[in-house]
């Protein structure tokens, strides 16, 4: 196997190194028009009227391969809600369409628009009429017309792009394209990192080509560490952005230190810290003046609304803060 260009140690958590040694990303010319075309027509209505905020989330887990030709993967928990209902939030939220969402979420995860919908089979939606035609059941008919029509509006209008991934190697290659495409809109731009994203992995030269065999014995094999791409994203792709991570752990006792140690390590504007036990009841948003508790007040209601109302004030302060910088960008 070629060992690219620009390699360091196995071990060693390198940014230059994952992205040298990582497989191309497959339709990377396709996905980068895509992106250029959205962030184009955003910067050109700005021009024409109120600056349009771009938010990127992204959304789901990702995979870890440990073969080339993929039987078997290591993931991580993710179901991919808080990113999708985050999604339609930010649409109402920042309103009247001045936001637009590129929504980077793991193939087959939660789809913003989709939540209401029934999870298990898309065939309970259905009916065959005495005609012989297919129509929605009676029961689902509201919301599926309401899924239907608010989700086409967001992509008609141009408020929201989708582009998956499924593996780390994807993942973080598209972070990289979407940060460097948004690096114009300056402070205009936010990223909401809710994926659940691998923290180790096969460096794609280690890993073997095949089917790892059974008759081989037990499985013994070293994970390199996934470099922590928050800082690269702060200092290099998107300096002026606004940016959110997330903190998840199980052990309540440290989840908080974690969060204040992500922030100021990172540099994040915002960390929302969650416990795994409890994580769609309540989360805990960090940031360098106090920390939030954001909670659902029972089964119907999101915690995600108030969630995204609060950055949404955060992020409009760090545009004022920005100012000058913000209207030069476009
Ligand atoms: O999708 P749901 O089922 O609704 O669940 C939502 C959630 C619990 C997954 C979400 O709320 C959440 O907490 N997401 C982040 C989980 C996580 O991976 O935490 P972490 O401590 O491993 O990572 C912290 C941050 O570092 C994340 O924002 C991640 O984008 C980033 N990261 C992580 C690993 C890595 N190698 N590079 C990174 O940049």
């Amino acid at each position: 196997m070629d060992s690219k260009k620009g390699s360091k140690a196995p071990g060693s958590p390198d940014v230059e190194y994952f992205f040298n040694s990582a497989p191309p990303l497959k339709g990377r010319v396709q996905t980068s028009q895509k992106l250029k075309e959205f962030v184009e027509k955003i910067v050109r209505s700005s021009e024409s009227g109120r600056p349009i905020r771009v938010v990127c989330v992204t959304s789901g887990g990702t995979t870890v391969p440990l073969e080339q030709r993929c039987v078997r993967y290591i993931d991580n928990f993710s179901s991919g809600y808080r990113g999708a209902t985050s999604t339609e939030y930010s649409c109402f939220f920042y309103k009247n369409g001045c936001v637009s969402i590129i929504f980077s979420n793991f193939r087959g995860s939660c789809q913003p628009y989709c939540r209401y919908l029934p999870h298990d089979s898309f065939l309970e939606l259905f009916d065959i009429a005495e005609d012989s035609t297919i129509k929605v059941c009676e029961s689902h008919d509201t919301v599926v017309k309401r899924s239907i029509k608010d989700y086409r509006k967001a992509v008609e209008e141009g408020l929201l792009l989708k582009i998956p991934f499924t593996t780390i190697f994807e993942y973080l290659q598209i972070l990289q394209m979407v940060a460097t495409s948004m690096n114009c809109l300056k402070s205009l731009g936010m990223f909401y990192l809710a994926a659940a994203v691998s923290d180790f992995y096969v460096p794609w030269e280690n890993m073997v080509e095949h089917k790892i065999q059974s008759t081989e014995g037990p499985l013994d094999m070293r994970l390199t560490q996934v470099p922590k791409m928050l800082s690269v994203l702060r200092k290099d792709w998107a300096p002026s952005a606004f940016c959110i991570s997330f903190k998840l752990e199980t052990d309540p006792d440290i989840l908080l230190q974690k969060a204040d140690m992500a922030m100021q390590k990172y540099s994040m504007h915002i960390v929302v810290a969650n416990e795994l036990a409890n994580y769609k009841k309540e989360v805990t948003v960090v940031t360098s003046r106090g920390k939030t508790k954001v909670c659902s007040h029972g089964k119907d209601h999101d915690l995600e609304a108030e969630l995204v109302d609060l950055l949404v004030d955060r992020h409009f302060e760090h545009i004022k803060k920005c100012g000058s910088e913000a209207n030069g960008a476009l």
